[in-house]
């Protein structure tokens, strides 16, 4: 597969690059950036130094789409969504990591991101969370992968909405995120002495993320679902812990909770059911999964207040973004879902 990454320069083009040149089936033929045009890649991210002399190219729809079978694109919302259809047109395949094509309703979207410019194409991509679209991306020539926070929420809550036990209209989830979720543009809030030591409640209510998770699972329940989200910057580069916390209407013991989720994941590849009885590792923990496309998912049951805890932990540019992004490619191609990667964190980090 021939693939080119647009807004390589970024934080979450960093990690696509890394992981397509490693790819056994990939060959990375092109990246672009405007600020770094002309320059070895290896300039802008030091870890590939030693590794590929590819240099980055200004964005041109034709060069670039003569030399890719798959393009994606790292780049923030509304420069997507000018892009996209111009791609869509050389007949290239598309993967989206920014929010432009993931809700698909219009309304919505406008609420929170402002005028969308190609409304036509929102119903035209597929929620790239192979966990829930798998079927789907397979088919699909433009795929919208899920926001980082979003992807941890939904993988963590989606096993037990459809159980006929949760209170599908007071669902609590509260994030805490690191730092690289912001991308790589520096701002007061992300400059090092006001962002370190932080637990930050920085979108206590109304977080952009809210719309998709609701619009996913919503699908899963077969009915609307009501999300309180809220999102709290904390003292991580990569990572991402999210705690959902789901109101029971009837009791299910330890022993049918462990079932619904053995039973949604089933052979999931990139899914760890974490609940040990002990050890200092027993529920997700972002420390595990940093560096990796697992995430991982853990409940505890509360019978003072009859609630599930589900926990779920993944890496915000790999899981949460480009991992997540490989993975659909693979399912595209029709090749193993897994392939490159396939691969543990470090420990300890
Ligand atoms: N960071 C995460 O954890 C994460 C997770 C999931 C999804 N996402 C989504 O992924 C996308 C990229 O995020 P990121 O964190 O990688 O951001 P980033 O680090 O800020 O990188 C974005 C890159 O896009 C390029 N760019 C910026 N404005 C552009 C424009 N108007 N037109 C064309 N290129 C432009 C910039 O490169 P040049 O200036 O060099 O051209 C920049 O390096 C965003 O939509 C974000 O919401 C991020």
């Amino acid at each position: 597969m021939r693939t080119g990454v647009i807004g390589a320069s970024g934080y979450t083009g960093g990690d696509l690059v890394r992981l397509l040149l490693f790819h056994p089936k990939a060959e990375l033929t092109c990246v672009t950036s405007r600020q770094f045009s002309g320059k070895y890649l290896s300039s802008v991210h030091p870890n590939l130094r030693g590794i590929t002399q590819i240099k980055f190219e200004e964005f041109n729809v034709n060069k670039i789409s003569d030399r890719c079978d798959y393009i994606f694109l790292g780049v923030p919302h509304r420069a997507s969504m000018n892009i996209v259809p111009q791609l869509l047109e050389t007949g290239v395949k598309i993967i989206d990591l920014s929010a432009d094509f993931r809700i698909k309703n219009l309304e919505t979207y406008e609420y929170y991101y402002g005028k969308h410019e190609h409304p036509e194409l929102l119903g035209k991509s597929i929620y790239g969370i192979s966990e829930l679209h798998k079927e789907e991306i397979k088919k699909a020539n433009l795929v919208s992968c899920p926001g980082c926070l979003a992807s941890s929420a939904i993988l963590g809550a989606a096993p037990m909405i459809g159980s006929g036990a949760v209170d599908l209209e007071r669902i609590v989830i509260d994030s805490k995120v690191g730092s690289s979720a912001s991308g790589r543009e520096f701002s007061l809030s992300t400059h090092h002495p006001e962002r370190a030591n932080i637990v930050r409640p920085y979108k206590a209510t109304n977080h952009r993320h809210t719309a998709e998770m609701e619009q996913e699972l919503s699908e899963v329940a077969g009915k609307q679902v009501k999300i309180a989200f809220s999102a709290h910057a904390v003292d991580m580069v990569r990572g991402i812990l999210t705690t959902i916390h789901l109101f029971l209407e009837k009791e299910l013991t330890e022993k049918e909770v462990w079932g619904l989720f053995r039973e949604f994941y089933n052979d999931e590849p990139f899914i760890r059911i974490i609940k040990q009885k002990t050890g200092i590792y027993r529920l997700p923990d972002p420390k595990v999964i940093v560096g990796t496309n697992y995430c991982d998912i853990g409940f505890e049951i509360d019978e003072h207040m009859p609630r599930v805890v589900v926990l779920s932990a993944l890496d915000n540019l790999i899981k949460g973004a480009a991992g997540q992004a490989v993975q659909c490619m693979n399912l595209m191609e029709g090749i193993d879902e897994t392939t490159g990667l396939k691969f543990p964190g470090i420990h300890p980090y």
